[in-house]
């Protein structure tokens, strides 16, 4: 599994100036690394995340996905990408605050019809006992901590296999101690054979991580 990035640009127009986000980067993410990208407070961290997530348009460039193009994909092949290959965890949980925890997990699975509701449900209930929430799956965001309801959105992330997990700040509201549960499960997502791209301010993550990248005005280096 790899994606590869070539040339990307990403511009954003505004009434009277245009800010480059993203200035020409070129680099190959792979399958069983676990990438940490760090860098200053609006070096382009986020805008590069939503990019290769199909989340934002490209200016300039291309993005591939083992070999296939998918930067210029129809919106429509995109939610197909986004759903079946790309996990994705943020700062702010996004739970929906109405669902019990295995039910926020069971939401990405509604767009493949063909899994029905008890599988669905064994499915989430399963994710969850793996992240050590067996005991809270019928609770609802607010009466989960912030660690817990991290590891749901974890979870959800999981739940169609992707073989990219997209991680902008995961730990960013989280105390120390699930900052390193969060670390921790997300290179063991690596190592068994997914691509983990994070990004992070902590230094931390450096004990986690084998690829430490940095971003600075819009370029991507090592
Ligand atoms: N929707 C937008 N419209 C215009 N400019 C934007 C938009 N989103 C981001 N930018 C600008 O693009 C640059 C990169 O922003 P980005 O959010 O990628 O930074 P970041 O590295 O994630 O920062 P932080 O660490 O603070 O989250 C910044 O100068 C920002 O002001
Ligand atoms: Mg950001």
């Amino acid at each position: 599994m790899k994606i590869q990035i070539k040339n990307l640009s990403k511009t954003y127009k505004m009434k009277n100036k245009t800010i480059q986000a993203l200035n020409n980067i070129s680099y190959i993410f792979e399958g069983k690394n676990f990438y940490a990208i760090m860098g200053h407070s609006g070096s382009g961290k986020s805008t590069l995340i939503h990019c290769i997530g199909l989340l934002d348009q490209i200016t300039e460039g291309e993005i591939l996905l083992n070999n296939v193009p998918i930067s210029t994909m129809s919106e429509n092949e995109k939610a197909h990408i986004r759903a079946t290959e790309i996990g994705f965890i943020f700062q702010s949980f996004y739970l929906n605050p109405k669902l019990k925890a295995y039910e926020n997990v069971m939401l990405p699975m509604y767009l493949d019809k063909s899994i029905n509701s008890t599988i669905r449900k064994s499915k989430s209930l399963l994710l969850l006992k793996e992240l050590g929430l067996e005991t809270r799956s019928e609770h609802y965001p607010k009466e989960l901590s912030g660690g817990e309801q991290q590891r749901v959105a974890i979870a959800r992330a999981l739940v169609n296999n992707p073989s990219i997990i997209l991680a902008d700040e995961p730990t960013g509201n989280l105390d120390s101690d699930n900052e390193k549960y969060v670390l921790e499960t997300l290179k063991q997502l690596a190592n068994n054979g997914k691509c983990v791209i994070m990004v992070s301010h902590s230094d931390i993550v450096k004990q986690y991580a084998n690829k430490i990248l940095y971003m600075n005005n819009g370029k991507l280096g090592e």
